[in-house]
């Protein structure tokens, strides 16, 4: 059977590649030490005997096997008290994930040991008493949920030197006294609801929805009379500055949470108004006297060269937007102009470069044509702002249309559809690899950045970014290992974040479930280890079984995708041979479908497998 065939070629390259590695023996020790201390009713196969590092449940170490960075064990049935002196061993740890356990007793101080934490899910234990008082040690912190516990006492202010942190969640808990001022401006989601928390929402967390804080006896203080100067008060330069990004803010942001921060500014650069006022009058007047402020040259919006679209900042700021998302770089919008075109605009948050590296990359972007490569229309910079514009694709992207509630109206992606995507897609980037003398990187891949051109095949959007802003703020879930420990992409990340979203075509399965740090699914993890155990077609979505006779294309893309997701990153295909092979599955498909094969009809897969295999031996 050609299907078995093609599957044990895989398992063999599996297995030569979890050969090559080395063990964190104390990471290991910490870890036997910790289970075998902690009460857990699923057995885990956390066998001395087998490497850590490829074997274990919810294991992950770094690039070269020497640390463990993440420890998962979600819904195990851990029980009681975390074992002290065991997990603060492990010093390289960025996710630790216990949640949904029984796990109880005070919060566990090992944790305050661990520096390098990014992540950190306990919500949906039993555990009881303060939150550390001086959490300073999390410089990192990306993401903290704590919720659905018993702790009690008071939110520590300290938690405000995480200044990394995205995510929040101290919700249903017995938190008591007043809310801590947590200025910390990359916060993009907080929830501290269902606590017993008291007084009055501090400022800087006004621009979180009520939500956030319901189930708590707190009050607001009145956000309409703000304790600022009228703008004649205010020195010009300030007042002008202040309204651009004012109504930046407003014409591009028009959700529910940026509402109350807005009204705020308006209010300030603006004098005292009624709320409904304002919601009348926040499409035009500000703009007025924004435009009329900045004749600067410096700040208009860059077309590209042979692009038809005529509008100018004016009209932009006039538009009316809608959250299409919020993503690793920065919200994108929809924005409709009022002679009815619809582009999409991305603001970026965290550039760190300046006006001429931004310039610079911006052009080098929006020069590259490909029917592939979602063209950038425009730019614009300014100090408080940076923008692009996009064409707008109405279809969505190709997250949205794989994860979006099946039913009702939506038709799951078929197979075709899928192969169109995954061929297109890697065919603009393998452009963008080609260009800047073949060194471009996109940085950024994720079917969320991927897009239906007119022809239905894949466009790749977004490209570029990652150069220009804090490497912190990126993406998990197609992030190469190597990534996660150099904090550099290359074009071999890239390779690698493609073949997370060709894992994701197949499986239907989401590696990053939302953008405000709700945990991923590992998807790497879980098809190594639906095919290292054995063949079960559990691997596949559901959606794609109905198809007849896709077994071996979808066999085909698998592996590709396998050999996309390697470790070692020098051991990944160039995205130039990935085209050729998902270019392959289909001539391969058409000129034997049907019938039953024999391992040796299948050619064009079978020295794939002995490529992958053969380069691992050398490692
Ligand atoms: C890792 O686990 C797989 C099956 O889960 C097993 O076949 C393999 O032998 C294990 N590797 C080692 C080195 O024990
Ligand atoms: C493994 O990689 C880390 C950086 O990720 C480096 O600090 C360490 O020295 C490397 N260890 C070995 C044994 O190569
Ligand atoms: C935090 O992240 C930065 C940037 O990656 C890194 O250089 C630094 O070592 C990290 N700090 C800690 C305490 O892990
Ligand atoms: C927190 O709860 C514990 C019992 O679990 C209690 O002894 C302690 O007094 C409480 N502390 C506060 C500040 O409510
Ligand atoms: C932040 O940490 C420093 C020292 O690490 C400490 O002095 C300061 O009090 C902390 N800030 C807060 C708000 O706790
Ligand atoms: C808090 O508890 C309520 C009710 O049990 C639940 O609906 C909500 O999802 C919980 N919130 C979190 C963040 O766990
Ligand atoms: C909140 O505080 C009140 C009074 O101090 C107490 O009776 C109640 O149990 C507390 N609620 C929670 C959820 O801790
Ligand atoms: C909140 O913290 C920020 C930054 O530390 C500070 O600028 C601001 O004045 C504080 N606000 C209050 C009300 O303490
Ligand atoms: C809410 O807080 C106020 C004062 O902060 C207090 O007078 C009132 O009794 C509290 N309400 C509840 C239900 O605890
Ligand atoms: C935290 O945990 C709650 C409850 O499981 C979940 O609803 C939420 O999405 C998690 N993540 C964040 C960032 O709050």
């Amino acid at each position: 059977m050609g299907i078995k065939f093609i599957l044990s070629a895989v398992l063999l390259y599996g297995t030569l590649w979890f050969q090559a590695t080395a063990e964190p023996v104390e990471d290991k020790r910490a870890l036997l030490d910790f289970i075998n201390k902690v009460h857990h009713s699923r057995k885990l196969n956390w066998d001395e005997k087998t490497p850590v590092c490829n074997n274990w449940t919810g294991i992950t170490c770094n690039s070269n096997n020497s640390r463990v960075i993440e420890l998962r064990l979600p819904g195990v049935g851990l029980k009681g008290i975390i074992p002290s002196n065991t997990l603060r061993h492990l010093s390289e740890l960025q996710i630790l994930s216990l949640r949904s356990n029984g796990l109880s007793g005070p919060f566990p101080s090992d944790l305050l040991k661990l520096e390098k934490l990014i992540g950190i899910y306990l919500q949906d234990n039993d555990f009881r008493g303060l939150l550390p008082l001086d959490m300073s040690v999390w410089r990192n912190l990306s993401v903290l949920n704590l919720s659905t516990n018993s702790f009690n006492g008071t939110i520590p202010s300290s938690i405000s030197n995480s200044t990394h942190l995205v995510a929040l969640n101290l919700a249903n808990n017995s938190l008591s006294g007043d809310i801590p001022n947590i200025s910390i401006p990359s916060l993009q989601f907080l929830d501290l609801s269902n606590n017993n928390l008291t007084g009055v929402v501090p400022k800087s967390l006004l621009r979180f929805p009520s939500s956030s804080f319901s189930g708590n006896n707190i009050s607001y203080e009145n956000p309409l009379l703000p304790p600022a100067p009228s703008p004649s008060a205010v020195p010009k330069r300030q007042s002008s500055k202040f309204s651009e990004s004012a109504i930046l803010a407003i014409v591009i942001g028009t959700c529910v949470v940026a509402f109350v921060s807005i009204a705020l500014l308006l209010i300030i650069a603006n004098r005292k108004k009624t709320k409904d006022d304002m919601l009348s009058q926040k499409k035009q007047r500000p703009m007025k006297k924004m435009i009329s402020e900045n004749q600067d040259a410096n700040n208009k919006l860059v077309f590209f060269e042979g692009c038809n679209l005529a509008f100018d900042l004016e009209d932009l700021l006039r538009a009316s937007a809608e959250v299409l998302g919020k993503g690793t770089f920065g919200t994108t919008y929809r924005a409709a102009l009022e002679d009815a075109t619809i582009v999409a605009v991305k603001r970026m948050k965290e550039v760190i470069v300046g006006r001429r590296d931004f310039e610079q990359h911006m052009e080098a972007v929006g020069n590259i044509k490909h029917e592939n490569v979602a063209p950038l229309r425009a730019y614009y910079y300014s100090k408080d702002e940076k923008l692009m514009v996009y064409d707008y694709y109405n279809q969505g992207s190709i997250s949205a249309l794989l994860h979006a509630k099946r039913g009702e109206n939506q038709i799951p992606l078929d197979w075709e559809a899928r192969l169109r995507i995954a061929i297109g897609a890697a065919r603009g980037i393998a452009h963008i690899h080609s260009q800047n003398g073949g060194k471009l990187v996109h940085g950024n891949i994720k079917a969320s950045n991927i897009f239906l051109n007119s022809q239905q095949y894949g466009c790749v959007s977004d490209l570029g970014l990652a150069t220009l802003m804090n490497p912190t703020t990126r993406a998990i879930g197609y992030r190469a290992p190597e990534v996660t420990d150099t904090r550099k992409v290359s074009q071999a990340s890239d390779v690698y974040s493609f073949g997370v979203v060709l894992l994701e075509l197949l499986t239907g399965k989401n590696p990053v479930k939302s953008s405000t740090g709700e945990e991923a699914v590992h998807l790497v993890r879980w098809v190594h280890s639906v095919v290292r155990e054995e063949w079960t077609g559990e691997v596949f979505d559901v959606e794609l079984l109905r198809y007849p006779n896709i077994e071996e294309e979808m066999v085909a893309m698998l592996q590709i995708g396998m050999s996309c997701v390697v470790r070692v990153a020098g051991q990944r295909p160039k995205m130039d041979d990935v085209v050729k092979m998902l270019e392959n599955i289909r001539t391969a498909g058409n000129s034997q479908s049907g019938g039953t094969k024999s391992p040796g009809s299948t050619p064009t897969l079978t020295p794939n497998v002995a490529e992958v295999g053969s380069s691992s031996v050398h490692t």
